[in-house]
């Protein structure tokens, strides 16, 4: 049998499935080139399947995300994969057989929040309710309070794909090129070496202050760590790595917003298309113009 490509297996706000043609004409290397990627903000992975898929001699992939649970759940399928896969099966089965009732669904969805929440289960638990409740929430979304609770109510899906047993076990052969860490982007600069490429996807800078539909974490990335992470970036060419990192067109919305243009004002900016999927007001779904900044 034909082993399968591995795709993300989450959803995820600002998942980049959208702007890989973009971020494929920028990118630094060839097909055949032995080179390391680097993603310190690696979300659903959209950008590191694609370049773990499609280029062959890659020597290493390094991904990181503030993110524990999430961190946590790329590491149990890296290592456990077979034991998260029954346990998705049976909450699949179950969610399945409760379909008739929305009353009992939502019973099962808020009890598996709770038990999430707690953060007592064991690390392959946790990485299970991690997914099931990806797929059974509200729109994919992740947003947490100050608590570190995970607060999205449940969704509306009648038969949800819980378990996808054969991308989760690609996810797994596909990882075992990747170094998994847990923290602040900071830290993976430590990781390049000679020809290395850092793509770079931080929390987007809000629209307007009521446009800010996402938590991902109880940190918040305000416009500090966005002039921090362009200090990174200034430090990633005096060690000669390539950048590629994307962000909202601020100014796409309001024409006297430079917020951008003038940090990366040394750097190539350009403007492409994107259609954003996740935003919990449907209206607000569709083209927007995104950054795609270069060194
Ligand atoms: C826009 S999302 C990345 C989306 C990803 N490219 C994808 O395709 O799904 C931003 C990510 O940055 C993480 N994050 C937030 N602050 C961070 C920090 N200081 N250091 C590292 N990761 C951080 C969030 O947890 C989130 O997963």
């Amino acid at each position: 049998m034909k082993n399968k490509i591995a795709k993300p297996f989450l959803k995820w706000a600002g998942g980049k499935t959208q702007l890989i043609g973009a971020i494929k004409s920028k990118f630094p290397f060839q097909q055949g080139d032995s080179f390391i990627y680097i993603e310190p903000f690696v979300g659903s992975g959209a950008v590191l399947f694609w370049v773990l898929n499609n280029y062959p001699n890659l020597k290493k992939a390094v991904i990181n995300d503030s993110n524990t649970d999430l961190i946590n759940t790329y590491k149990v399928i890296y290592n456990s994969v077979e034991k998260i896969i029954p346990l998705l099966r049976r909450w699949e089965k179950r969610y399945y057989d409760l379909s008739s009732s929305e009353e009992k669904k939502k019973e099962y969805y808020y009890f598996k929040r709770e038990l999430f929440n707690k953060r007592i289960s064991d690390t392959i638990i946790q990485a299970a309710l991690f997914i099931f409740l990806n797929r059974t929430c509200f729109n994919g979304l992740y947003r947490v309070n100050k608590r570190n609770l995970f607060n999205v109510p449940v969704g509306s899906y009648k038969k949800p794909l819980i378990c996808d047993a054969e991308n989760l076990r690609a996810v797994s052969r596909i990882l075992k090129k990747v170094t998994i860490l847990n923290g602040d982007f900071e830290r993976t600069i430590n990781y390049g070496e000679n020809k290395t490429c850092f793509y770079l996807d931080p929390p987007y800078k809000p629209l307007s202050a009521t446009s800010s539909f996402t938590a991902y974490s109880k940190e918040n990335f305000d416009d500090n760590d966005q002039i921090r992470l362009k200090k990174f970036c200034d430090n990633l060419v005096m060690l000669k790595f390539k950048w590629i990192l994307s962000n909202s067109d601020v100014k796409a919305k309001n024409q006297e917003n430079n917020f951008f243009d003038r940090l990366y004002k040394s750097y190539q900016v350009e403007r492409v298309l994107a259609k954003r999927s996740i935003n919990s007001n449907a209206s607000k779904r569709g083209l927007l113009k995104e950054l795609l900044i270069t060194n």
